[in-house]
């Protein structure tokens, strides 16, 4: 890249190329210099077994492992085994093995409902919630295996509920509470889950939202035989005696003891439902041992958790992000983490300031889209309060714009704060591409360099290395602990998904560039992937719930750049013979889809199309609906003009197969 600024709309890369910001100087950093992170990545690289039974020493183990990994690099997919015959539980090593010293009385979750109401459990009481939780499952017959599916509020119980599923070795399925009831009933369907763990609803911006009405429509002819309720909001709900129980009745009754089993080290811990390229969403499934390995070793390393931190993931735990770093990685390590119920905005949109300062947040972990929304609604919101307990910054979800990156670091970390832009995804269960607070300078919108352990890559279709600067395709070349296993019920989808499209590597539907220093630059999906507000939706997904109307006969669904979400959802609909296109209609469709999935798919604009533009073959040309939903440049500066031309052409070279 030039850095020249010679084409308007270039700013970004302008910025991001000639501006470099040094570590914060940081004694106390885990790895405290450039050198220290070379040594520790050299070593990683030479000694992968070494450096990961290491991290793994960190975790309480009821019987050690035998062998690190074993995997087969000639295989469809790797199969990778990790810490083969070791025994553990993760919930012991999330709460438990805390209670032994002074942390028993530590604060592990710091909780402020929108309404403004709080609670504080320590580790001592967080333990007795969880036993409790894991005896009243058991008491509904939840034993190790079945899958229980919680589609909750962000409330303690959310957390509790994941910790008493682990203790149960009860694999646990959790459904963002935006997803619709159609939703919910696939994902309840393809884990098969024995339990539903639901609220009444929960608040957001002043209002109750319903969940339970949700889970009615979602569970009558499933798996489902128990569904437990929090009380939350106190709205009235439909009952099924027999099938529905209050979590007040069944939880606060219950023993607060309970011996937790040691589970194989691969035994399942979670499935967690996202968007491919085809089909249905697909459950990923993450495994005991080497996820909470890389979940805790990574909030230590990129977060260089301290006991006394205040650690604030926005995250909702019906995200990867909030899997890892609202419960597993920061508990693992005896953190204090904040949860957070509501709304960004409610009730004024200062809300997350007034929190920082009110709880004395040290490390802030939250996505671009939200990092731009707080530039709208403007500079005087952060600067009215004291913010001056940050001492860390995260990024995730999606590519940050170098402006965004620069308004964090001035106006909420005070040019004090290292940012960390973290990449990495539902598959790989823990950051894989992130800068480490006091080692590595960092460019605004890069996630710099890879994490010790992890070997990765941006190669040309053939899996030949690209050049310093050419565009190409993110990829990692050996198995991490944290690595999804399979996707639940289709291994052959998992092999083709992740492991056919570019040989000897994973894939992971990214596009990017490393510059001359080795740092990596994402620049978005090469797949007919979206992430709307770092939401990751499939353009199929929405296909299907547009097609699913009455009144449509085709649909196409593309992502175009958006300056505040990154990408908005165009939909292009031919509809039905006979059937009037008209504002009425588009109106009713978009709903419709907002009843299929969720409001998070909800299309912005929705064109209508006598005919989709196809191929000879019969394949719609997407690349030309994407001009088309752009106007003929990209738009915004979320996205160079660069970027959006090479990931344009990365994109084309898997439709024309
Ligand atoms: O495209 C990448 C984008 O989000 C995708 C993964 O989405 P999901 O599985 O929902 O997990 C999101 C939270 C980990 C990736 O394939 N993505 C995630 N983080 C970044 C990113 N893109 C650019 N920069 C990031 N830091």
């Amino acid at each position: 890249m030039s850095g020249d600024g010679a084409h308007g709309g270039r700013i970004t890369s302008v910025l991001s190329e000639t501006r470099t910001f040094p570590p914060a100087h940081d004694h106390h950093a885990r790895v405290g210099s450039m050198d220290a992170y070379r040594a520790m990545y050299d070593r990683a690289e030479r000694d992968p077994d070494g450096y990961w039974s290491e991290a793994a020493t960190e975790l309480w183990w009821a019987r050690g492992w035998d062998k690190v990994v074993e995997w087969n690099p000639d295989a469809p997919s790797w199969d990778a085994t990790w810490f083969v015959g070791g025994k553990t539980n993760a919930a012991v090593n999330c709460v438990d093995r805390h209670l032994a010293g002074w942390r028993r009385n530590k604060a592990a979750i710091l909780f402020e409902g929108e309404p403004g109401d709080t609670r504080i459990l320590t580790y001592a009481e967080l333990h007795r919630e969880v036993c409790k939780a894991a005896n009243a499952l058991t008491a509904l017959g939840v034993t190790a295996g079945d899958f229980v599916a919680i589609y909750m509020p962000m409330i303690p119980e959310a957390v509790i509920a994941m910790l008493a599923c682990a203790r149960l070795g009860a694999p646990h399925t959790v459904v963002f509470g935006g997803f619709a009831s159609e939703a919910l009933a696939d994902r309840i369907r393809d884990s098969k889950a024995k339990v539903v763990i639901t609220a009444d609803g929960g608040w957001r911006r002043g209002h109750a939202i319903a969940l339970k009405d949700n889970v009615d429509h979602a569970v009558p002819g499933s798996t489902v035989q128990h569904v437990v309720v929090v009380k939350r909001t106190a709205q009235s709900v439909a009952w099924h005696t027999g099938r529905d129980h209050w979590w007040h009745d069944v939880v606060d009754s219950a023993s607060a003891k309970h011996t937790a089993q040691a589970f194989d080290a691969e035994h399942p811990l979670f499935s967690l439902y996202t968007s491919g390229t085809t089909g249905k969403p697909k459950g990923i499934l993450h495994t005991t041992a080497g996820y909470l390995v890389n979940a805790m070793q990574s909030s230590r390393l990129v977060f260089d958790l301290r006991e006394e931190d205040i650690f604030w993931c926005t995250a909702d735990i019906g995200w990867v992000t909030g899997h890892s770093y609202v419960t597993y990685g920061p508990l693992a390590n005896g953190a204090t983490v904040l949860l957070y119920e509501g709304a960004p905005n409610h009730p004024e949109p200062d809300r997350f300031w007034q929190m920082i300062e009110r709880w004395r947040v040290t490390t802030f972990y939250t996505a671009p889209t939200a990092i731009r929304a707080f530039m709208r609604w403007g500079d005087e919101l952060p600067a009215k309060h004291d913010l001056s307990s940050l001492r860390l910054l995260g990024s995730v979800g999606e590519p940050i714009n170098p402006e965004a990156w620069m308004w964090y670091r001035e106006k909420i970390g005070g040019n004090r704060c290292p940012i960390v832009d973290t990449w990495w995804q539902t598959e790989t269960g823990s950051i894989v591409i992130s800068p480490l607070p006091g080692a590595t300078p960092t460019k605004p919108g890069s996630a710099t360099l890879p994490l010790p352990g992890m070997i990765v890559d941006v190669v040309k279709r053939d899996g030949s290395r690209c050049a310093d600067n050419e565009g190409g395709f993110l990829v990692i070349k050996r198995p991490w602990p944290s690595m999804l296993r399979t996707i639940w019920g289709d291994h052959e989808r998992f092999e083709k998904a992740y492991f056919s499209e570019i040989p000897g590597t994973y894939f992971a539907g990214d596009g990017a560039r490393r510059d001359s220093d080795g740092y990596i630059w994402v620049m978005g999906r090469v797949d007919d992937v979206i992430n709307v507000a770092g939401h990751r939706l499939s353009t199929m997904e929405i296909e299907s719930a547009l097609v699913s109307h009455p009144s449509v006969a085709e649909a196409a669904v593309v992502g175009r750049p958006d300056d505040l979400k990154g990408q908005a959802i165009v939909a292009f609909v031919t509809p039905k013979r006979g059937i009037t296109a008209d504002d009425a209609l588009a109106k009713v469709l978009r709903q419709h889809v907002v009843e299929q999935i969720g409001a998070l798919a909800r299309p912005e604009e929705l064109r209508f199309a006598e005919a989709l533009p196809k191929t000879r073959s019969g394949k719609i040309m997407r690349r030309l609906l994407r001009e088309v939903a752009s106007g003929s440049k990209a738009r915004g500066d979320t996205t160079t003009l660069e970027d959006q031309s090479v990931l344009e052409t990365l994109a084309q070279s898997f439709a024309e197969e």
